[in-house]
């Protein structure tokens, strides 16, 4: 494990399993901020489920709202999987306040130009991120990189394409290409990561109110998986993992990639495309692809960070 805490923004559209990957960052990463974006609900929902998320795990990180629509798609929302309130199955508590501002953009560009070396984490379309690179381009050079959760070998939301992706497939293009560090959480690697019933049970046999209140989305989160797909033990939780990549890199196999991001035909839109020829004619990789992950030490991550902060 890496000795001094990577400062992060998470920038995310919770969601259940994004609910998780703030708790991983709570515990393990300086969170210098939680951006929102729509993305699996519309932005006045994942911006309010970001901000109960953050209360309960007793951050101080401010939440500044964002995006609330795709650079140029129209917004779709997944309520199949994470229910119409994006975090639905457990009893909520209210949120302490509004967000900081609305302004996620502007806060990602000065947070980052303030504090070198900062990595962004996306868990979800990243329209807020390629807002950011657009208007500064000097961040490319002054952030550590960009760790995403995205993509990967096979699509969720169409044939080809990972549902963050999707989304916003010219955010997502501009970001693949933006030319620095880049760490890809994909579907590959994300349905590794499952919440099984006996590990739902580990988190429902801790004390306190974070312990049931995780127990219960990760209840319904499982169901909404485990009601959609053949043979699934439970949901993948996916966004963690952008998280751990940078506090757990141990946990992972990771290989160096040259990933696209296909735009426009809509069979294909927002796919990853990974180039796995054998060539010498590929171009160099602009992306750490994690391929493998070690799902029940990685679980032990999660079950440990709620039991620091659930009482
Ligand atoms: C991604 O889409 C959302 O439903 C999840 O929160 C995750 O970020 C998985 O495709
Ligand atoms: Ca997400």
């Amino acid at each position: 494990m890496p000795t001094e805490l990577p400062s992060i923004i998470l920038d995310c559209d919770p969601g259940h399993d994004d609910a998780i990957a703030i708790l991983v960052a709570a515990r393990h990463t300086r969170v210098l901020g939680i951006t929102t974006v729509a993305g699996n609900a519309p932005l006045s929902a994942t911006t309010r489920n970001a901000i109960i998320v953050r209360d309960l795990v007793g951050l101080a990180a401010p939440v500044h709202s964002g995006a609330e629509r795709p650079l140029i798609q129209t917004p779709k929302h997944a309520d199949y999987v994470h229910g119409k309130s994006g975090m639905d199955g457990a009893d909520l508590p209210e949120p302490s306040g509004p967000p900081a501002s609305t302004d996620a953009v502007g806060f990602i560009i000065e947070t980052c130009r303030a504090n070198e070396g900062t990595w962004l984490v996306p868990t979800g379309p990243m329209t807020n991120i390629a807002l950011a690179l657009r208007a500064a381009p000097d961040l490319k050079d002054r952030i550590a990189g960009i760790s995403l959760m995205g993509g990967g070998l096979f699509g969720n939301r169409t044939a080809a394409a990972e549902f963050n992706l999707w989304c916003d497939p010219e955010a997502a293009h501009i970001v693949f290409s933006y030319g620095g560090p880049l760490i890809m959480a994909g579907l590959d690697v994300t349905h590794q990561f499952q919440a099984l019933p006996h590990r739902i049970e580990m988190v429902r046999a801790l004390p306190g109110v974070l312990a049931r209140v995780l127990a219960d989305l990760l209840d319904f989160f499982s169901g909404t998986y485990t009601s959609r797909h053949h043979g699934i033990g439970g949901a993948a939780v996916h966004d963690p993992l952008a998280v751990m990549a940078l506090t757990h890199p141990e946990l992972f196999t990771v290989k160096n990639a040259h990933v696209d991001i296909a735009m426009g035909d809509p069979r294909t839109m927002g796919m990853t495309i990974i180039d796995q020829r054998d060539l010498r004619e590929v171009p160099p990789g602009n992306c750490e692809w994690l391929t493998h992950v070690q799902a029940d030490a990685a679980w032990d991550v999660v079950v440990e960070a709620i039991a620091h902060f659930s009482h």
